[in-house]
């Protein structure tokens, strides 16, 4: 396992060292009498990007803590391929790690930073340079090698970070929030660069976060951790097109949540409208219409045959720069949102408050998830 980097050659980029499957099975931990995480089961494959999504206390840092080796798990064990890693300490798995708070050395300077996990792993000190030098240009800072910390700003820091922690070539990196301390606008920008990144390196990846935003923009699938379980964990559109609960249905995306009942085998009724889905409804007669604010139309001239049909009045109109988020009163029924386009056409197409708007909504679209038992 310490020979990470030595099968180079034919990979995406100078430091790609390959990457590893992980495989945790029934990890529990427990604080006294609190399960902070609860029988977590999850395999993520070699080279896969996978988040691990969901509420403040949900169990997230715990998990990833077990994975690098920060937790020892109250029973169950953890894998990287073949080998048994539940027991072994951090320093022993060769992992690359960056946290929220970029934990750098700050009396050292950017060079001495990244080199930092080549010294602890007493690779040759002639390979030192060339190696920073490849890291930094990974993360477009060529030339800060002699800088100090503190001449940094927020985003170059969290890019030494990362720098440091794939220097060295590993095979899995784990990251807990990398970037909730950026403001939005570089938040965005390193996302892409972190997809970008991972591609290069073809490592695994395990990136904690709470943003389902982030989470979509960079993963190849999501786990979604609720009360220290396993919610689901699917590809991003699957989790929209097919979440397995309510709690799924409103962490991702953007949806009201309504309740209706079974009429018929692809029926379901909101009030008096009778509604059709093209999925696979769950069991059970009282269940609820998660309905997504950029799955609905707003009906216009054009035939829309075949489409569910919501009508009701126009509550509120809110402007959010690129799109309009509508608020309609149902008739005899909740109030629901959708969003528009603001360009003029878009804007056009909505009625002043008071007025009737029908949203459309496509069978396809219709997404019937089970009421929520707890
Ligand atoms: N050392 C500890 N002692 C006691 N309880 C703990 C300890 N570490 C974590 N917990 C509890 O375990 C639960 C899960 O914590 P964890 O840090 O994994 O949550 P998280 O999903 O990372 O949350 P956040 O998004 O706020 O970082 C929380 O309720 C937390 O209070
Ligand atoms: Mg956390």
């Amino acid at each position: 396992m310490a020979a990470a980097g030595s099968n180079s050659g034919v990979k995406h980029g100078p430091l790609a060292g390959g990457s590893v499957g992980v495989s945790i099975r029934n990890a529990t931990r427990r604080y006294g009498a609190f399960t902070a995480l609860d029988d977590v089961s999850l395999d993520v494959a070699p080279g896969e990007f996978l988040s691990l999504l969901g509420p403040s206390g949900s169990g997230k840092t715990t998990l990833l803590g077990i994975l690098g080796g920060f937790t020892v798990p109250s029973s169950g064990s953890v894998h990287f391929g073949a080998t048994d890693v539940t027991f072994l300490p951090p320093h022993k798995r060769d992992i690359g790690v960056v946290f929220q708070n970029y934990a750098l050395f700050p009396h050292l300077s950017v060079g001495e930073n990244v080199a930092f996990p080549l010294r602890a792993r007493r690779e040759p000190k002639a390979s030192w340079g060339k190696r920073v030098a490849e890291a930094l240009a990974m993360v477009e800072l060529t030339g800060y090698e002699d800088r100090a910390i503190s001449q940094l700003s927020g985003g170059q820091r969290q890019r030494v970070a990362l720098a440091r922690a794939i220097v060295f070539r590993p095979r899995l990196i784990l990251m807990d929030e990398p970037l909730s301390a950026l403001d939005k606008h570089l938040r965005e920008t390193m996302q892409i660069e972190l997809r970008r990144l991972h591609r290069q390196l073809e490592a695994t990846i395990i990136y904690v976060t709470h943003d389902q935003r982030e989470a979509l923009t960079m993963s190849d699938r999501i786990a979604i951790l609720r009360g220290g379980r396993l919610a689901q964990v699917d590809t991003p559109e699957r989790l929209h097109d097919r979440p397995s609960s309510a709690f799924v249905a409103s962490f991702i995306g953007e949806s009201t949540l309504v309740p209706v009942t079974r009429t018929g085998p692809d029926a379901i009724a909101l009030g008096s409208t009778t509604l059709r889905s093209a999925r696979p409804l769950p069991a059970g007669e009282a269940l609820l219409l998660a309905i997504q604010t950029e799955k609905l139309i707003v009906a216009s001239e054009t035939s829309a045959d075949g489409y569910n049909r919501l009508t009701g009045r126009v509550t509120d109109i809110v402007y959010q720069g690129e799109s309009l988020r509508v608020f309609v009163a149902l008739d005899h029924g909740p109030e629901i949102s959708l969003r528009q386009p603001a360009h003029h056409a878009g804007r056009l197409a909505i009625p002043a408050p008071g007025g009737v708007l029908t949203a459309l909504l496509h069978p396809q679209d219709t997404i019937v998830v089970p009421a929520e038992s707890a």
